[in-house]
């Protein structure tokens, strides 16, 4: 992926891990990068680190697995800085790591889909349409990164 300084780099579950690290590395490369998490104080110390070190960087407290969480999100980005590059959907939560499928509660399976897969999909709607046929997207969480393609369709991305 070829990085331009002054390009516009959005990158979820920023406020720490791989996240956070593709948001040093984006505003080391002369980006300006737009921080999500859903955690506001890590957040918060994430991009005050960002900008002591001269990087144009915002946050904006976002949940992946709601849909209008992530509009906002995108809403602020183009508020922010007007255009938007790269779009990192990396949020991702590691519920039910460990043990067998029926093991879990329902509610850790629905939390799991809800920002491991859905968030995803919410980034991808939210922002692609808007970045138009440049945009660079990528996704941290294995099933979509082997399953999906710009021409996945639902049922390709389900079976
Ligand atoms: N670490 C690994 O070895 C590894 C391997 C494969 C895939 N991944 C994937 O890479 C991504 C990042 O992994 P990591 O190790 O940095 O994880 P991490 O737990 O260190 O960081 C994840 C970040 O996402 C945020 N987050 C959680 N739920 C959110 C939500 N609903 N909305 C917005 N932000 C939310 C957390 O607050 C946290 O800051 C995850 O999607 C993970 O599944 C990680």
């Amino acid at each position: 992926m070829e990085l331009v300084p002054g390009q516009v780099a959005v990158v979820t579950g920023a406020a720490g891990g791989i996240g956070l690290a593709m948001a040093e590395r984006f505003a080391a490369e002369g980006l300006r990068v737009v921080l999500a998490d859903v955690e506001q104080p890590a957040l918060d110390k994430a991009v005050g680190s960002l900008r002591e070190r001269g990087a144009q960087a915002v946050g904006q407290v976002t949940d992946v697995s709601e849909r209008d969480s992530v509009e906002a999100l995108a809403d602020a980005a183009y508020s922010a800085f007007g255009a938007v590059h790269v779009l990192c959907n990396n949020a991702g939560v590691g519920s039910g790591a460990e043990g067998r499928m029926w093991e879990h509660e329902p509610n850790d399976w629905k939390w799991a889909f809800a920002v491991n897969v859905w968030g995803v999909f919410h980034g991808i709607q939210a922002f692609v349409p808007r970045i138009g046929r440049a945009a660079r997207v990528t996704w941290s969480t294995p099933p979509l990164r082997t399953a999906a393609s710009p021409r996945c369709p639902p049922r390709r991305c389900t079976r």
